[in-house]
Formats: C-alpha cells, sequence, structure tokens
C-alpha cells in the first residue's frame, strides 16, 4: 500500500518503490517527519526533533505548547510563532494575518482526480497511484485547508497541491497559497538550480545551502529564461550516479517561487508554488482556491537517476495525446532560412527541396498574417497575408502535401500588436492600467488572458485555421513577460489576482484547443525556453529549447534542461553554420550530434547549402527516424558536463538495452590530448555491442569499465555512436 496509516503513533507514511515521505498528527499539527529511501512501516515518532530550543521564539498556548520556530512542520502558515517562511498566509476579515490549521480528517483513495483548470500528472490505467486527502482546519480564522498527495509508487513520485475554502460568511484573502513546503532536519545540502537568460536558459548552478534565504523566482508573468520553476536539493558528494538527490517541481507556467531557507538550527525548509510576491486572492465565502502542483522526486541513486525518474513521470504522467510516445515528425522550420521575407514562390522552393531530403514536416514561422514584415505589427490578426501567399495557407498546403509532407504554422495568440486591427477594435483587451503607459516587449501587448471574450476570440481564430485539417503542427511562441498587469473587467481588489487568473485563461484556452484537435501537435516556445515548464508539457509535448541555435551554445542549455525535463520534451534543430546567433563555423556532424534529441529537425535554407550537406541532410532524417523512439524513450545519461570540463559527453540507452546513441564534442582545441575515455552507463554487461559507423565490437563490461577511446584535438569537433547489441 502506498499510503498507511498507523493510527497509534497517528503517523500518515507515503512509500514508493524506493522512497517514503512521513508526516505525524501531534496536538492537531501536521508534523513532517522523514522524506528519503524507503523505511518499514513502524511507528517512526522518535524522528520528530523536539529540542525545546526557543531561542526568542514564543510557545504555543501559553507556555505548554510546542515552539513552533524549532519543529518540522508540513505545511507552515503564518501567525502563530514559526517565524521561517510560510507557505500559506491568509488575511481575514478583521485584518489578522494568522492561519492556525489543525488536522481533522483524512481519506485515502485510488488513482488521482484532476486538478481544476490546472495542468497536473496524472494516472493511466494500471498504474499505482493512490491519493490522499488530508483535511486541517482553522476553525478561528473558519478556513479549512485540504493538502493532497498522490503516490506514484513505481515512478517513486507524489504529487502535491493544497486547496484552501473560505467557511465564513465574509471575504477572506490568501497573501500567500504554496504547493508544497519540506521542512528537512539538516542544512548541510546542496542547492541545484537553474538559471539563465534568453539564448542561454537553464544553466545549471551548484551551490552549498547557506543561512538565509535562497530564492529562484519570477514575477514576469511566465516561468521565464531566467529561473526555471524547480528545486534539487543534494549532499554534498552526490554525484551523477551516487548519492542522495530531492527534487521539487512545479507543474506552472506563470510567476513562481522556489526557495529553501537555511534556519538557525541547523535545518532547511523548502518551499515551492506561486510567487507570493505581488499575490493576493480573494476568497468569497464558500469559495475555493487551488494551488498549483508539486511534483517531488527522492533519488539514491545521484541526480542521473532523479532525472530518470522526472523523464519517465513527465513523459508518460505528464504529456498527453497521440504525440506523447510518438517518434515526432522530422520537421523544417523556415525562420532562419528567410525570417519574414518569404512568399509562396520562396515556400515552394524550399517544399519542393526539402521532401527530397526525408523532412516530413514543414513549418512556416512568424510572418504568413496581417501585414507582418516585421515584428513591429499585426499579432491578433491571425489572417493570411495575401501579397505574400495570394494562394492563401491552401496553395501553400497542396504543393507540401503533394511533396508528402506536413504543413505547420506558428502562431503567438497571447499577443497583440498596438499596430494591428485587433487592438484598434479592442484596446481594452490588452493587460494595462488606465491612465498609465503601455509599456512594449518587442513592439507588443499581452492580451488579457482572463477574460472570457479574449479567450474566445483566440479560440475561434486558431481554431478557423486549423477545422481546414490543413495544419498538423503549431508553434505557440510568448515573445515578452508582463507589465502595467491590470484587466479592465476585474474588480479593483482583485487585480493582483490577474497574473494567476491569466493562467487560468490561457490553460482553459489550451484545453480547449489541445481536445478539439488531437492530430495536432502543439509546440510551446516563448523566445526559446521562456516557458520550458511543467505546465506547458500537460498541453504541448516539446518546447523549442532555446533561440540560440549554435550546437555548442546548445551544450550548456540542452544539459541543464536535462535535469528535470525529458529528451522529448526538447526541440533540437540542426541550423546553419556560420550560426545565426553566434556566428560559430561548425560542422554538419556535430550540429547533428547536439540535435538527436527526442524533437529533431532543422532551422536552415535547404535550398542555400551544399549538394554535400543536403546528403547529410537525407542521411540524418533518415537516422532520426530510425532512432527517434530510442532517443524519445531511452534512458538519458549526463556523461561529462560542459560546466566542468573542454568537452561534453551523454549517451541515450533504449529500455531493452540494446541500443545505445552516445555523443562527444570538444568545445576546446587540446594541444596534446590527454589519454581520455568515455565509460558508458545503463549497458547489459555480458552483451556485445557493435558501434555502427567502426564496426568496432565491445562488450558491455568493457563499455561501462574502460569506455570508449576518443582522439580529437580540434575544438567544435565531435563524435556520435551507435551501439547496437549484437
Ligand atoms: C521567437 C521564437 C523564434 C521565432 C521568432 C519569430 O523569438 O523563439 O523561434 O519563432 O519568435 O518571431
Amino acid at each position: 500500500m502506498s499510503v498507511y496509516f498507523n493510527k497509534e503513533a497517528a503517523q500518515i507514511q507515503l512509500n514508493t518503490t524506493g522512497s517514503s515521505y512521513v508526516m505525524q498528527i501531534r496536538d492537531g499539527l501536521l508534523l513532517h517527519l522523514y522524506w528519503g529511501p524507503r523505511l518499514d512501516d513502524r511507528d517512526h515518532s522518535y524522528m520528530h526533533w523536539e529540542q525545546g530550543r526557543a531561542a526568542f521564539s514564543c510557545r504555543m498556548e501559553g507556555c505548554t505548547g510546542p515552539i513552533l520556530d524549532d519543529i518540522r512542520l508540513e505545511y507552515p502558515t503564518w501567525g502563530r510563532g514559526d517565524n521561517r517562511s510560510p507557505a500559506a498566509e491568509v488575511i481575514h476579515p478583521n485584518g489578522s494575518n494568522i492561519a492556525d490549521f489543525r488536522y481533522v480528517s483524512h481519506t485515502v483513495a485510488d488513482g488521482k482526480a484532476p486538478l481544476c483548470g490546472l495542468p497536473a500528472m496524472y494516472a493511466n490505467a494500471g498504474d499505482d497511484v493512490q491519493t490522499l486527502e488530508i483535511t486541517l482546519e482553522d476553525k478561528v480564522g473558519e478556513m479549512r485547508l485540504t493538502l493532497f498527495y498522490s503516490v506514484f509508487y513505481e515512478l517513486d513520485i507524489i504529487t502535491r497541491h493544497a486547496v484552501f475554502t473560505n467557511l465564513s460568511d465574509e471575504e477572506a484573502i490568501l497573501g500567500a497559497a504554496l504547493s508544497a513546503a519540506v521542512d528537512f532536519d539538516r542544512a548541510d545540502l546542496d542547492i541545484i538550480t537553474n538559471y539563465g537568460t534568453h539564448c542561454a536558459e537553464r544553466q545549471i548552478e551548484r551551490a552549498p545551502l547557506r543561512r538565509g534565504k535562497t530564492v529562484l523566482s519570477s514575477r514576469r508573468g511566465a516561468s521565464s529564461h531566467v529561473h526555471n520553476p524547480f528545486l534539487i536539493l543534494c549532499d554534498s558528494e552526490t554525484s551523477e550516479t551516487a548519492g542522495s538527490a530531492y527534487g521539487l517541481v512545479l507543474v506552472y507556467s506563470g510567476s513562481f517561487s522556489a526557495s529553501v531557507e537555511g534556519t538557525q538550527f541547523g535545518a532547511a525548509r523548502a518551499l515551492i508554488g506561486l510567487n507570493p510576491e505581488g499575490f493576493g486572492w480573494m476568497l468569497e465565502p464558500g469559495a475555493s482556491f487551488t494551488t498549483p502542483e508539486a511534483v517531488l522526486c527522492f533519488s539514491d541513486d545521484g541526480l542521473g537517476g532523479l532525472s530518470h525518474r522526472f523523464h519517465k513521470a513527465f513523459r508518460r504522467n505528464l504529456c498527453r495525446g497521440k504525440f506523447r510516445d510518438a517518434r515526432r515528425p522530422v520537421l523544417l522550420n523556415m525562420w532562419e532560412a528567410c525570417y519574414f521575407g518569404f512568399d509562396e514562390a520562396r515556400i515552394k522552393k524550399i517544399a519542393d527541396c526539402s521532401a527530397d531530403l526525408g523532412v516530413e514536416l514543414l513549418v512556416i514561422d512568424d510572418g504568413w498574417f496581417g501585414r507582418r514584415d516585421t515584428d513591429n505589427c499585426s499579432l491578433g490578426d491571425w489572417v493570411v497575408d495575401r501579397r505574400k501567399l495570394p494562394g492563401g495557407l491552401e496553395a501553400v498546403y497542396e504543393n507540401i502535401h503533394k511533396n508528402g509532407m506536413q504543413l505547420g504554422i506558428w502562431f503567438e495568440p497571447e499577443m497583440v500588436s498596438p499596430d494591428s486591427d485587433l487592438y484598434r477594435a479592442h484596446p481594452d483587451w490588452a493587460l494595462h492600467i488606465p491612465d498609465r503607459p503601455r509599456s512594449e516587449g518587442r513592439h507588443q501587448l499581452i492580451l488579457d488572458l482572463t477574460r472570457q471574450d479574449v479567450q474566445d476570440y483566440l479560440y475561434d481564430s486558431i481554431a478557423d485555421i486549423l477545422k481546414t485539417g490543413m495544419i498538423s503542427y503549431v508553434k505557440w511562441d510568448f515573445n515578452r513577460n508582463m507589465a502595467e498587469v491590470g484587466s479592465a473587467l476585474l474588480d479593483a481588489r482583485r487585480q493582483c489576482e490577474i497574473p494567476h487568473r491569466y493562467y487560468l485563461g490561457l490553460y482553459a484556452l489550451l484545453e480547449r484547443l489541445v481536445t478539439a484537435f488531437p492530430d495536432v501537435l502543439f509546440e510551446s516556445c516563448s523566445g526559446g525556453g521562456g516557458r520550458f515548464d511543467a505546465g506547458m508539457l500537460y498541453y504541448m509535448p516539446q518546447t523549442w529549447t532555446s533561440d540560440n541555435s549554435d550546437a555548442i551554445e546548445r551544450l550548456k542549455i540542452q544539459y541543464g534542461t536535462s535535469l528535470v525535463y525529458p529528451l522529448s520534451a526538447m526541440s533540437a534543430h540542426v541550423s546553419a553554420s556560420p550560426n545565426h546567433q553566434t556566428g560559430h563555423v561548425t560542422d554538419f556532424a556535430t550540429r547533428l550530434t547536439v540535435a538527436l534529441t527526442g524533437s529533431f529537425g532543422y532551422e536552415l535554407d535547404p535550398t542555400a547549402i551544399s549538394e554535400e550537406e543536403r546528403q547529410a541532410i537525407r542521411e540524418s532524417a533518415a537516422l532520426f527516424k530510425e532512432l527517434g523512439g530510442v532517443l524519445a524513450e531511452g534512458d538519458y545519461h549526463r556523461l561529462i558536463s560542459p560546466y566542468d570540463k573542454d568537452c561534453a559527453a551523454w549517451s541515450v540507452v533504449s529500455s531493452d538495452k540494446r541500443v545505445c546513441v552516445a555523443g562527444f564534442v570538444l568545445t576546446h582545441v587540446r594541444m596534446y590530448g590527454p589519454n581520455q575515455r568515455l565509460p558508458l552507463r545503463g549497458l547489459e554487461p555480458d552483451a556485445n555491442y557493435k558501434e555502427r559507423f567502426s564496426g568496432r565490437i565491445f562488450s558491455g563490461r568493457e563499455l561501462m569499465g574502460f569506455g570508449i577511446d576518443i582522439h580529437l584535438s580540434l575544438e567544435y569537433k565531435s563524435i556520435l555512436w551507435i551501439f547496437e547489441k549484437i
């Protein structure tokens, strides 16, 4: 049983294959006892540390109760003496901001219900999943708190979220409502996070936890290029293959906060959820508020083990639809080939050429609608620009279809250009604050997706095009962050709700679209990876990883992204050389080696390259068609980190261990290179493997023990190996 209740000890224990998570009810308080390697189901009361360290903190109930500041709480709230950061803050009608939730009851049920209006992990038929629901109440504050825990036994995953219900007959305000808190009894932990910027997102940073608070967050109205909504905590000696690691990932795409606080008593509190800065949510009498979901995973086999678990969970139990398990089509996106400068003839030329190369899906990026010759107009006017495409999408489609390919197009639905018919007709449809200037980013404003009429307009505009049946793929972009966050329709007291209401609106729109058009492959994008998060993966199984398509730069970006997100979620394309963002010159082989992820394609003009490169495209497209399944479902191993060395290496091993695709790239020239060998992982020790390109044969033990020998000295050169069991 995944959820075990020890009545005598008043202890609730959640078990997965390799981990346990234990809570205890004492004096009505819900305490956190343990999260780590799997335990047996006995009474673990001794794990509760109550040392009476007051240090100027208060005891509850006069001087007889516990010192909240000194104990580990399952879902800490503000106001009764716990002076660490809270998971929630409630502001009552009398102005007090105390919350004191006490245990009332709990229930356990098989399976997992969807979250109301929010993306969340789900159970497939046959999955061993149980859901625990703990009800707590603040009797004085007349508020109910329900904590949900779904235990995915085989995946070593526990999902959490909280629901607040106002039981009083007056309005109350939630000042903070995070998804999960974990009180560790120790602070000797490293924190691993992603940080970055546009074109350099999801870089890895690992640092020892310090006293005080480390906060990664976004208040940008998107999960953002700058931080990513997850936290990893681990022992200082935890490596890729060994040691304990704890991961908390938020299934959400908007402003968030993930923090860890080293406490005065050498403990640590991790929190993840909606960013409390600027947050406020009015709860009317009887109303409820549901937080986004947090996904928790413990690994005792290192960071690699943690990533494998998240990859599997997100691939199988978060991504949805017919593309979830399918090899993704080989696509060619024309953005870097043409930018805004295309017409029907140019597309035809590229299409005719691409078909011969093995491309399966041709994508017309930005510029096909309104009068969009540059990025300063027309967002919102989702009508084909007949100057460029006189025969409409129909003519383009017919030619592409005749060539045996599918057609994809770009949308940036959440935006409006001030120079657009939509904005001229509905200036109040943009997020704005009356009497204040409207700040533009890339000459555009953000539509107010809290409004039903805006959602309906977008649904109709997009559905009108998708209904024709010509479009097989949509790239859904989002190219600026929020400022002047105001809505014309919402009551003044509810304006703090807009950042979250915006995402409820976006998710509702996406749900309608993916339900109505199940055959369309949606790819998320936000200037590349500005919204690469588990929330978007629920609607769109892949994301354009970065606007930086340079193979060398992508090494760090993809390595960092792989901490949590599966290869199948990462779109990676072979782009032109010299690269358009960096000017790096790399050979085709290196660009291919790096781009071979679960979602592969090209970002170049096939008519403008040599016949030799076209042949390389043919061969690489065929290779992906053959190996795409393995790359999407296999176990990804980070072998050499580009953050530490002058090279990077990784491998993907199919679940049956029959195929291993491995890549190595040298990022700096070596005058006198070392004897470098690359030990692989996850192979069958007693099997023999033949490497496809060299014909060499190795045992699994050799490949994992000694490894493969590397002879490279020139920077940006690479090796791609395909080992097949014989
Ligand atoms: C964003 C995307 C690019 C491209 C452009 C089009 O920057 O990340 O891939 O689609 O928009 O304007």
